[in-house]
C-alpha cells in the first residue's frame, strides 16, 4: 500500500493492517488471521481515538462510528469459517481492503492534519 500518513505510527499501523488483510486470502487459510486482525485493528483504533479525545477533535463521533462499523464487520466475520471456500476468503479480504483504503485516505487524513497542527504531534 502507498504511504497513508505523515505521522509515522499511523502509517506504520495502517501498513500492518493492509498486510494482515492480504493474508486472509492465503491458502491454506490461517484460522488465527481474523483474530489477529481484530486485535491489531483495536490497538490502532484506540490510539487514534485517544488522540481524538486528548485533542478535543471536532469530528470525533463520526470517526468513532466508522471504527465501530469496522469492529462490527470483523466480529461478524469471526463467526464464519472462510477456509471452506477460497472465494469467501477473497471476498472478505477485498471488502476489508476497500473499506480500509477508503478510511485511511479519507476520514483518517482529516485526523492526521489535525494532529500535525496540534501540540501533540
Ligand atoms: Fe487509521
Ligand atoms: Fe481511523
Amino acid at each position: 500500500m502507498q504511504k497513508t500518513s505523515d505521522i509515522l505510527w499511523q502509517d506504520t499501523q495502517h501498513q500492518v493492517l493492509f498486510t494482515l488483510i492480504e493474508r486472509i486470502k492465503e491458502v491454506p487459510f490461517d484460522p488465527d488471521i481474523l483474530l489477529q486482525l481484530k486485535l491489531y485493528a483495536e490497538h490502532h483504533f484506540i490510539i487514534e481515538e485517544t488522540y481524538m479525545d486528548a485533542l478535543g477533535y471536532p469530528h470525533r463521533d463520526e470517526h468513532i462510528e466508522a471504527h465501530d462499523r469496522f469492529r462490527e464487520e470483523l466480529a461478524a466475520m469471526l463467526d464464519t469459517d472462510p477456509s471452506m471456500h477460497h472465494a469467501l476468503q477473497i471476498s472478505l479480504s477485498d471488502f476489508l481492503y476497500k473499506w480500509l483504503k477508503l478510511h485511511v485516505l479519507g476520514i483518517d487524513k482529516r485526523l492526521e492534519e489535525y494532529v500535525l497542527n496540534s501540540s501533540l504531534k
